[in-house]
């Protein structure tokens, strides 16, 4: 036969154990306590058993409100007797111990500041280093775990944000990003090259490549770790028509007049020139090609409104902790691109308020499936951290105005094919950075 309940718990107390259900069942309320004060808990040599075993205790009959409240108010017996009466106000404990309590405030405090200290500077300004943070971010595999094969924002329709973001699919929107793009570019139907201008593991050239069969798709970035990557999924996809490079986009070992479609995603964010960025784009660009950039601006900066020293330095984090040297205006690319004098057709436009659930979308599918992230260790636990802190601060500052998400397109004239040194006259003069 079982043994019945007062049996078990007095076999608890015997055996110096105190579970949730004993307190539940043998022991009066602390407000009406009286004898079972909190010193004759002490007697019994059993309050560090009894705040935890009363949490952890599975056989516990019920959680609700006034045994909670009991196991509570049990469980405080463990902490410090400072008073004959028991109380326990931070004033008794600062009188009886104040070394104590100045030295765990001091801790306190330092360690505060120092997390304060640690998050408010990037972590990873650029220095030519954006080849080598690309091989990492590919070699960890968290990356590609989570954004799949593309590194870029996710579009989100109106009523899917309505819907709420975490309902749609997060590799699914970065697709559709790339359906959109493709149909804002205005590009031909039938492209027969395209230049993906710093493209990741490939996932968009690869993606064009399937929908235009007939295409040559050529990816190009600073990161050997990703040509291996994005070479083994087309590979690996039955992708032969698109090929991966490292080239750096500032000097392109590509003749002029090559491409029909130029096509960059979110690798302008890391040019150090953006001048040389987009004069380049479209010196490889066939005329009558498309160039279309996605780009992560700032906001244009006027007399009228300024930048803050606020505003600049949120903005020098969010340099800094990604390798990008800084961010221009979407008004900037348009003026880059008119200058070169061979492009019309110049349409710039804010794509803010649609790619917005991107980024705190990415921290809710780490979330909901955090275990790549646990079993990697304390370093990636870490940089994991970061993440998650310049996810936050990017999505403020694009939720703020003070970043503009930009979309550019423009084609090169059918005359484009012009030397650069032939055009310099008709140039317009183009704003500095
Ligand atoms: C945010 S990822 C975008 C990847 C890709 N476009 C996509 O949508 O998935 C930025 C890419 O730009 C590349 N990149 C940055 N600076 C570059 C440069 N100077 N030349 C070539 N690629 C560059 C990086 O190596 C990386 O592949």
């Amino acid at each position: 036969m079982l043994p019945s309940h007062t049996e078990r718990c007095l076999a608890h107390r015997q055996s110096k154990r105190i579970t949730s259900s004993c307190l539940h069942g043998h022991i009066q309320p602390l407000s009406r306590r009286g004898a079972f004060s909190r010193r004759r808990l002490h007697t019994l040599g059993a309050q560090k058993q009894a705040r935890s075993e009363s949490v952890l205790d599975l056989d516990a009959p019920s959680t609700s409100k006034p045994v909670a409240q009991e196991v509570y108010q049990v469980a405080d017996a463990g902490l410090p007797q400072s008073t004959p009466s028991g109380s326990n106000s931070l004033a008794e404990l600062a009188a009886s111990n104040p070394a104590g309590l100045a030295t765990a405030a001091a801790a306190l405090g330092l360690t505060t500041f120092g997390l304060v200290k640690l998050f408010s500077k990037g972590s990873r300004s650029y220095s030519n280093n954006v080849g080598d943070e690309y091989d990492a971010w590919t070699e960890e595999g968290i990356l590609e775990y989570y954004w799949g094969e593309h590194i870029h924002l996710g579009v989100y329709s109106e009523a899917e944000r309505a819907a709420g973001y975490t309902k749609k699919d997060f590799k699914q929107a970065k697709y559709d990003f790339i359906d959109e793009m493709l149909r804002f570019s205005g590009a031909p139907p039938n492209p027969q090259s395209i230049l993906d201008v710093g493209c990741g593991f490939g996932g968009t050239s690869r993606h064009l490549a399937k929908k235009f069969p007939g295409a040559q798709v050529k990816g190009i970035t600073l990161s050997p770790k990703q040509v291996e990557r994005g070479t083994e999924l087309a590979k690996q996809q039955g992708v032969p028509n698109a090929s991966f490079e490292v080239m750096d986009a500032l000097a392109m070992s590509i003749p002029d007049n090559s491409y029909d479609v130029v096509w960059a995603c979110e690798s302008g964010e890391h040019m150090p020139d953006k001048k040389k960025y987009v004069e380049e784009m479209v010196r490889v660009l066939k005329p009558g090609g498309t160039l279309v950039i996605a780009c992560w601006c700032q906001r244009e900066e006027t007399p009228d409104k300024p930048f803050t020293t606020k505003e600049r330095e949120e903005l020098q984090f969010l340099y800094d902790e990604w390798a990008h040297p800084y961010f221009i205006s979407i008004q900037e690319f348009e003026r880059l691109l008119k200058g070169t004098g061979k492009v019309e057709g110049i349409v710039g436009e804010d794509w803010t308020p649609q790619t917005l659930p991107s980024w705190l979308h990415s921290i809710w599918v780490g979330v909901v499936d955090p275990w790549i992230v646990i079993s990697k260790g304390p370093r990636i636990w870490y940089k994991t951290l970061r993440e998650i802190v310049t996810l936050i601060r990017m999505h403020k500052a694009f939720e703020s105005g003070l970043m503009e998400y930009g979309l550019i397109r423009g084609a090169k004239l059918p005359d484009g094919s012009m030397a650069w040194s032939q055009q310099e006259e008709q140039k317009e003069p183009v704003a500095a950075k």
